[in-house]
């Protein structure tokens, strides 16, 4: 209950951040970690963006081995503080108190990503993707939702300026759609339903196909 109200309080107050008007639901959380297997006798490294109030974390944490490490990276102190304190005594997990763009990461199997792509521009949303697509080993699957319906709700109300960032902002994230997701799945049981999509990295950055102008494919041949 404590979670809850620290979640809605600090929804009042920095929605664009926080992105949503409820923790996620347990089938929410079960299909976002549908890739963080249990490979027992191996250690896995898993990465999760934007855990809030440890909503999907607490799913992570149960399938951990003993041998596996799990890194939160959430930009609201308040969040921060409360998982610090949740998981003090486990030392597979770190907490790293930031915005993701931030941070120096490491390299995942599994990355679970809570982030409100839906507020960001086309601009934030290309390089936490390039980030974090750019952290996991060959293999490695990146899971993150939205909301159904929520971009044509988006579109709907943007205007001026506003719309005009909204309409890039979606563009970027089809774009990595198309690129890297290799599953879908529409979560109902969430308030407000759900989509989770599913991405793996492929040969170039995205930002490379993008914008023509990057050099890293060659630098690397
Ligand atoms: C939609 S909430 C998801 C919370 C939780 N994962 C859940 O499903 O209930 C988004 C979370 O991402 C955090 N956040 C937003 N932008 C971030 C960024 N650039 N880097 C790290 N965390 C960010 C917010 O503070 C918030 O806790």
């Amino acid at each position: 209950m404590a979670e809850l109200t620290l979640f809605l309080r600090e929804y009042a107050r920095t929605r664009q951040n926080v992105g949503a008007i409820a923790p996620s639901s347990a089938r929410l959380a079960t299909a976002l970690t549908r890739y963080v297997i249990p490979s027992p006798g191996h250690s896995r490294t898993v990465l999760e963006v934007g855990p809030g109030t440890g909503a999907v974390t607490r799913y992570i944490a149960d399938s951990l081995g003993r041998l596996d490490t799990l890194d939160l990276v959430e930009a609201n102190p308040h969040f921060a503080t409360l998982l610090r304190k949740t998981y003090r005594h486990d030392a597979r997990m770190r907490v790293l108190t930031g915005l993701v763009q931030e941070h120096e990461l490491g390299v995942y199997d599994t990355i679970v990503c809570g982030l409100p792509f839906a507020n960001f521009d086309a601009r934030t949303t290309a390089e936490i993707f390039d980030r974090l697509l750019g952290a996991l080993r060959p293999g490695g699957t990146l899971s993150f939702f939205g909301y159904v319906g929520g971009a044509t709700v988006r579109r709907t109300l943007a205007a001026g300026p506003d719309r005009t960032r909204t309409l890039a902002g979606q563009g970027a994230l089809r774009h990595i759609l198309r690129r890297h997701a290799f599953r879908t799945e529409v979560v109902l049981g969430n308030l407000p339903p759900a989509r989770v999509h599913h991405l793996a990295p492929v040969d170039t950055p995205a930002h490379a196909e993008r914008d023509g102008s990057c050099a890293c494919r060659n630098a690397s041949s």
